[in-house]
C-alpha cells in the first residue's frame, strides 16, 4: 500500500472502499473512497483521516513516504466518522502532531474521542498555517456536511481539499477525474442530492469562497479529484445548490400493490414523454431511495403515485417521503395520483407533504377506483398533459 504523488511532495494517503454498498441508507453501488492527503513538507502534513477499519491502510501509505510519528501537522477538515475514524490511531502514533480544527470540529471530536493528550488547535476562515514550502488557507463550510466542515486552501499548488464538498461515493483505478465523465458526473450528482441537497445557502457561500481562489485542482474527500472538469463541476454545484432544473426533465416515483397505480404511473410518464419531456419511471419497490433522489435533482416535474393501504400511503412510498422530507429539495413541479379501494387517503397525504415542502401543484390529486378504465387512464393523461 503506497502513496501516490498527485503533485510534487504531496500524496494521497486513502482507501478505496470498492465494496461499501450502504452509506447512512444511501446505495453506493461503486463503492466509495476515503480521500486523505500527506504533504510533505517542513512541517510533515496530513489533511483528513480514513475510515476507522482502513486506519492501516492509511498508516501504511503514509509510511511509504515518511514515518508516520513524523507528522507535525493534521488538519481536521470534518469530524464524520468516515474521516477521522482513524485520526485517534494517528494521534496516538504522532505524539508531536498538533491537531488544526474549528471549534464545532474540536468540540464534537470530544464527544466522539478519547482526546487526552491531544495537541488542538481551533482555526477559522481566514487563518492560515505556514508548513515551509507551502500555507494552507482554512475556509469554514458549516453544514457542508456538518456543522464542523471546512475546506483547506493551498495557494501556490492551487490545490483545494474540500473534504465532502464536490465528493462522489465513487471507487475506480486512478484518481482523477479522466473516469467516464457520465459516471463521475452522475455519482456527483447522486451525492449532491443524498448528502448536500438540504444546504443549499450554505453551498452557494462555499462557491462564493472558491470563486476568490485560482484553483487547478479539487481534491474532494470521496471519489476522483477534480482536475479536468472544474468549471463544470462548479457549475453544476451552482445549478443544484440553487435548486435549478432540467426544464425538460421529469421522474415518476411510484409504487402500486396489485398494478393499478403502476397502470396510472406508466400514463403519465407515457404522456410526458410524448410532450417531449425526457422522463425516468422509478418503482420504488425496485429502487433504494437514494436513487429516486438522485433521479429527482434535475427534475422539474415530479410525479408520486401510491395505492390507499388501510389509512395511509404504502410503506415505500412513506419511507420515500420521510426521507424527501429531510432531503427538503425546493422548486419543483409536483403531481400526485394513485388508485383507492374505500379510500382516498394516501394521495391527499402525499399532497400534504409536497404542498409543505412549498411545490407547485397545479393540478389536483388525481385517483382512480379500484382497476383503471379506458376513460380513467384518458383523464390521468389529461391532467398530466395540462401540468406541462
Ligand atoms: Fe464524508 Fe460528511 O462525511
Amino acid at each position: 500500500m503506497k502513496a501516490v504523488e498527485i503533485k510534487k511532495g504531496i500524496y494521497w494517503v486513502g482507501a478505496k472502499d470498492w465494496n461499501l454498498r450502504e452509506f447512512h441508507g444511501y446505495t453506493t453501488s461503486r463503492g466509495s473512497t476515503y480521500n486523505a492527503y500527506l504533504i510533505v513538507d517542513d512541517k510533515i502534513t496530513l489533511i483528513d483521516g480514513v475510515k476507522e477499519p482502513f486506519t492501516e491502510e492509511l498508516i501504511a501509505r503514509i509510511a511509504s513516504v515518511v514515518d508516520p510519528e513524523k507528522i507535525d501537522v493534521v488538519v481536521c477538515n470534518h469530524v464524520e466518522m468516515d474521516h477521522s475514524g482513524a485520526l485517534p490511531a494517528v494521534m496516538a502514533k504522532a505524539k508531536n502532531a498538533i491537531m488544526y480544527c474549528p471549534a464545532a470540529a474540536e468540540r464534537e471530536l470530544k464527544m466522539h474521542y478519547d482526546t487526552t493528550g491531544w495537541n488542538m488547535r481551533v482555526v477559522k476562515t481566514g487563518d492560515t498555517l505556514n508548513t515551509g514550502k507551502h500555507t494552507l488557507s482554512f475556509v469554514q463550510m458549516p453544514m457542508v456536511h456538518w456543522p464542523d466542515s471546512m475546506m483547506t486552501y493551498v495557494a501556490d499548488e492551487k490545490i483545494l481539499f474540500s473534504n465532502d464538498a464536490f465528493g462522489q461515493h465513487y471507487a475506480c483505478d486512478g484518481l482523477f477525474d479522466d473516469a467516464d465523465p457520465d459516471i463521475i458526473f452522475d455519482e456527483a450528482k447522486k451525492y449532491y442530492g443524498n448528502i448536500v441537497w438540504p444546504y443549499g445557502a450554505q453551498v452557494q457561500k462555499v462557491l462564493e469562497e472558491a470563486a476568490k481562489l485560482d484553483i487547478a485542482m479539487i481534491a474532494p474527500s470521496h471519489g476522483v479529484i477534480w482536475q479536468n472538469h472544474i468549471p463544470q463541476i462548479v457549475e453544476k454545484y451552482r445549478l443544484w445548490s440553487s435548486y435549478g432544473h432540467a426544464a425538460d426533465k421529469a421522474v415518476v416515483i411510484y409504487d402500486s400493490m396489485w398494478g393499478s397505480t403502476e397502470q396510472m404511473a406508466r400514463e403519465v410518464a407515457s404522456a410526458w414523454s410524448e410532450k417531449g419531456l425526457k422522463v425516468t419511471l422509478c418503482c420504488l419497490k425496485h429502487n433504494n431511495v437514494s436513487d429516486a433522489i438522485n433521479a429527482i435533482v434535475e427534475a422539474k416535474y415530479v410525479a408520486l403515485g401510491s395505492p390507499t393501504l388501510n389509512s395511509g400511503i404504502l410503506p415505500t412510498m412513506g419511507a420515500f417521503l420521510t426521507y424527501l422530507k429531510g432531503l427538503a429539495p425546493k422548486n419543483k413541479v409536483g403531481f400526485c395520483f394513485g388508485s383507492y379501494g374505500w379510500k382516498k387517503d394516501a394521495q391527499s397525504e402525499m399532497q400534504d407533504i409536497l404542498t409543505k415542502l412549498g411545490w407547485s401543484l397545479p393540478e389536483p390529486i388525481m385517483t382512480l377506483n379500484w382497476r383503471p378504465t379506458k376513460e380513467g387512464l384518458s383523464l390521468v393523461r389529461q391532467a398530466a398533459e395540462k401540468i406541462v
